[in-house]
């Protein structure tokens, strides 16, 4: 297949984009630099300069590929001032939009669009296993991902099939959120967030790549919970990452210090998503690490 990828210098962009040069497929990578990210130099890849904020991709990224994989977006995890959340929102909602028009004007236009979106779908549910099916929740983030997805869903009336996964916490190597929690856990002052109840829904970086494959070659549309089938509270995931690293975690981070240390940003530390993949797994998709304790040993292996 020729599949176009966005934000592919990412951290789930770059293991992607391996994976999929690896399967035999011929890549269009689309940034803001235009420059191909290290270990991707290949007769089989090329590199484009697309600013999503400036307007639709150069046609020639576009016509012609089978697929169209979207993954930019200002990170999330950073302290939210009034420009930060506008970049947050802008680059995902008037970059989707951006991509839907070059995909409109592509000639021709691809078969299928997959887009990234995030369980911060769903808001705060403490109480609720939540699927596909449940209802958006409340706040910024939540409706950062339905403008999101609603972007991506427009390009539907050309024909385009669209899939959305929405991610949980990504686990993986060299990046991603575990790079920055692995610090005070190896210093043996890692601990709980406030009272650690609430639901942390996860996912190894590997079978996240093998959903995004799995979204490409099988009739899915509309969303998928891109999640481990089996999430844990985060006192659950704490113990397990401690011992993981044969670390202690005694120590509960009180809110307030979290709040101190990354404002409003701090609520989705708090928000409570069980989030199961019901979609992927009823499909036949089948996870490599459905468990937490397994999926860290082979991360920090
Ligand atoms: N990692 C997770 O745990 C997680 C969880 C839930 C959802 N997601 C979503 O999955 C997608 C990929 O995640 P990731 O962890 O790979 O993200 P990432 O490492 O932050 O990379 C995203 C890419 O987006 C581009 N980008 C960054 N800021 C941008 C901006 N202001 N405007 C336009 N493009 C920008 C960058 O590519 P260039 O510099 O090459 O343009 C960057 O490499 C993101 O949309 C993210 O929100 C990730």
């Amino acid at each position: 297949m020729e599949i176009t990828i966005t934000g592919a210098s990412g951290f789930v962009g770059r293991r992607l984009s391996a994976r999929l040069m690896a399967a035999g497929h011929r890549l269009r990578l689309l940034g803001r630099t235009g420059r191909l990210t290290p270990g991707t130099e290949s007769a089989n890849v090329r590199a484009f300069v697309w600013d999503p904020m400036a307007g639709p991709p150069p046609a020639e990224s576009l016509a012609g590929c089978d697929a169209v994989i979207h993954l930019a977006g200002e990170p999330v995890a950073q302290r939210w001032s009034d420009e930060v959340r506008h970049r947050i929102r802008d680059s995902r909602v008037t970059g989707t939009r951006n991509l839907v028009a070059g995909l409109r004007a592509a000639n021709p236009v691809p078969e299928t669009l997959i887009s990234a979106s995030a369980v911060g779908f769903y808001g705060d549910r403490p109480s609720e296993t939540l699927t596909e099916s449940s209802a958006p929740g409340a706040g910024f983030l939540p409706d950062v991902c339905r403008e999101w997805e609603r972007e991506a869903e427009a390009v539907r009336d050309l024909g385009v099939r669209v899939a959305m996964i929405r991610i949980g916490l990504v686990l993986g190597a060299d990046g991603g959120a575990l790079e920055q929690m692995l610090p005070p856990f190896k210093m043996g002052v890692g601990g709980r967030l406030g009272p650690g109840t609430q639901y942390t829904p996860w996912i190894h970086l590997d079978d996240l790549c093998a959903l995004f494959e799995f979204a490409l070659d099988h009739p899915l549309h509309g969303p998928l919970n891109g999640c481990a089938p089996n999430p844990v509270t985060n006192a659950e995931f704490t113990r397990v990452l401690a011992s993981s690293l044969h670390r202690p975690a005694i120590f509960p981070v009180p809110r307030f210090a979290i709040n101190l240390l990354y404002g409003e940003m701090a609520q989705i530390l708090f928000n409570s998503q069980r989030a199961v993949p019901r979609a992927a797994e009823a499909a036949g998709f089948r996870f490599k690490y459905p468990d937490l304790g397994v999926a860290l040993a082979d991360v920090l292996s």
